[in-house]
């Protein structure tokens, strides 16, 4: 009998067919490169952000940029290194000029956001700004629903802000600091219902 192969395996297999695909060939043709994901197959808590911006394009990892420090900062002040979590985006090519994703293109990308998930199988799934809410948790408002966590479908999902719009707005930071700060009670009670 063969091994079962790890999540590490499976996740490097669905990698290599989605470099092989087409998805969203006008943004993969201006890219640099396919920004997959990051962290630890393993993880218990995956975040899920918009799009690859210029650094992660150049680097080939999702949120290296400015945006990417404020998050590391933030898994700092509960205790999370970014080898504790999965990082990854629901687009997964940098967008020109770092505009907004367009639904056609999340919609394209969703089943192999889904296949990650399938392969991860997080227990806390964090959605960083509207664009992943949005096609996970449809039908929600950010502004309403930020650091309340939803189970939905088979999921707990808790959405916040995103660490770039958050950066620069002195409220919004604060804010997103204070939902980040919610993430290891939110996950204990996860864990201890099994
Ligand atoms: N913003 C995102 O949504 N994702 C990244 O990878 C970087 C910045």
């Amino acid at each position: 009998m063969t091994a079962a192969k790890t999540k590490e395996q499976l996740l490097e297999e669905l990698k290599v067919r989605i470099e092989a695909a087409n998805v969203t060939p006008e943004l993969k043709k201006q890219a640099t490169q396919l920004v997959f994901g990051d962290g630890n197959a393993e993880a218990d808590i995956m975040f899920i952000g918009e799009a690859p911006g210029k650094n992660e394009d150049e680097q080939g990892k999702p949120f290296v940029g400015a945006a990417g420090k404020f998050l590391n900062e933030m898994l700092e002040m509960v205790g999370l290194k970014r080898a504790d979590v999965y990082i990854t985006n629901i687009v997964k090519y940098r967008p020109p000029n770092n505009r907004d994703p367009e639904p056609s293109e999340k919609e394209e990308w969703l089943p192999y956001l889904r296949e990650q998930l399938d392969i991860i199988q997080p227990k806390l799934i964090i959605t960083l700004g509207r664009h992943s809410m949005d096609v996970l948790l449809p039908g929600l408002k950010i502004s309403q629903v930020h650091g309340q966590p939803k189970r939905y479908k088979d999921h707990v999902y808790l959405p916040l802000f995103h660490p770039a719009a958050a950066l620069y707005n002195g409220g919004m930071r604060q804010t997103l600091i204070d939902d980040f700060a919610l993430i290891p009670q939110i996950l204990q009670k996860i864990t201890n219902k099994g």
